[in-house]
């Protein structure tokens, strides 16, 4: 099937509106030919995932500067985490070399008018979609997010075809865009109880298990907030949901859905299995992240709270990631100061998978599933747990259940 095309997308496919414009047609043409699209839809705002100059390298580098020659973003378009602090990266043990490059391929997304945000939460920093509206967003957190919590309709785009969109203000309309392919089609209720924020990606972790590549509708959750269900999005579509789920009375389009006749059930079995699974056999942690996603002004009071006249362990650094805005709202209250005056350091812009870590350390403890799933390829043994279990692994170096 071909796309139909209007006669100004038909001028930017030939060139009329510049190289970069071109190439992002070609792009977004033949995503809509292989995936079957038959037209191209506006979108209110982008999210560039491929800001790390440790999985760009040089070649990626000189994809982006061919495009910022003529590049300019149509619409609200924010960036997912870089491989350093933009600020700070010395602080981070980060060398010199990676962080001439990293600035380049920062340089690169500048000049086509992309806002330097480098975070997987990008709602939580102003690119905040509504319910309903079509976007094209490629970090896996905050698709999930925006589609199950929000109610905004995206696919999970690559780091191409999200800059594609940018710069035509559009993206092929198939996938998740058409509300029938919004269907659920499994019912998970769950009847095991969640009272950490490491419990929601185990969650995730379990019900990927059980619900591969569906659509689940979720029953049976009492209660949860943001820093849950940011961290039950990055875990679910990590171990292998599709970026879209329903949980009854939360999602809001899940009333408009029936709940799907095949059913699994999570119960507190599941959770213990998917703590053991994401857990591996080590004792002396040498890297603690909170912050997968992006923590929230919320989870740094937290660590703020449980950490303040303490000291990290002399072999341990306990680094806190988030988004540099969010960061802000940390120093003006305070946070920052007893944060660093314990010894832990801020990780913005960046995050523990993207960051060049392999081989740096050995172990890390986390509150994220899916920050334990790309700690493991980068060769580090993991422990998953609350905040106050991860403060405590911080300030003794060792992971103590
Ligand atoms: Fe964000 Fe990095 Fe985790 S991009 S979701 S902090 S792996």
């Amino acid at each position: 099937m071909f796309m139909r095309l209007t006669k100004q997308e038909q001028k930017m496919l030939e060139g009329a509106e510049g190289h970069a414009v071109q190439k992002s047609m070609e792009i977004l043409v033949a995503l809509g030919e292989i995936y079957g699209a038959d037209s191209l839809i506006e979108v209110s705002s982008v999210q560039v995932s491929g800001v790390s100059y440790n999985n760009l390298g040089d070649a990626g580098l000189e994809f982006l500067d061919e495009l910022a020659r003529d590049g300019k973003v149509r619409v609200l378009t924010t960036l997912n985490p870089a491989g350093m602090d933009l600020e700070n990266w010395r602080n981070l043990g980060i060398s010199a070399e990676f962080a001439e490059k990293q600035n380049l391929v920062i340089k690169a997304f500048e000049k086509m008018g992309i806002l330097v945000s480098c975070t997987c939460t990008p709602y939580l920093i102003g690119n905040l979609p509504l319910f309903g509206e079509h976007i094209a967003w490629s970090e896996s957190s905050a698709v999930t997010f925006a589609n199950s919590v929000i109610g905004a309709k995206t696919n999970k785009e690559g780091g191409p075809s999200a800059l594609a969109a940018a710069f035509v203000g559009k993206t092929p309309c198939y996938g998740l865009h058409l509300d029938k392919n919004r269907v659920p089609d499994v019912h998970v209720h769950v009847r095991a109880n969640l009272s950490k924020l490491s419990d929601w990606g185990a969650l995730g972790y379990a019900i990927g298990m059980k619900a591969e590549n569906k659509i689940p509708y979720i029953t049976g959750i009492k209660a949860t907030d943001l820093d849950g269900l940011k961290s039950f999005c990055a875990s679910i579509v990590t171990y292998g949901v599709k970026p879209l789920f329903y949980i009854k009375g939360i999602s809001p389009a899940s009333e408009q859905q029936t709940i799907p006749k095949t059913t699994v059930i999570i119960e507190q079995a599941d959770i213990k299995n998917a703590y053991d699974k994401i857990n591996d056999q080590v004792t002396d942690i040498e890297l603690v992240c909170v912050g997968c996603p992006h923590c929230s002004i919320n989870e740094i009071s937290k660590v703020a709270e449980l950490v303040k006249g303490k000291k990290v362990a002399k072999d341990t650094e306990f680094w806190v990631a988030t988004s540099r805005s969010v960061k802000q709202l940390a120093d003006k209250s305070g946070y920052t100061r007893v944060i660093e005056a314990a010894g832990g350091k801020f990780a913005c812009d960046t995050c523990m998978a993207v960051a060049p870590l392999k081989g740096r350390f050995k172990s890390l403890a986390t509150t994220s599933a899916k920050g334990c799933f790309y700690s493991r390829q980068n060769l580090m043994k993991t422990k998953m747990g609350s905040i106050e279990e991860c403060v405590q692994a911080a300030v003794s170096g060792k992971w103590n259940s």
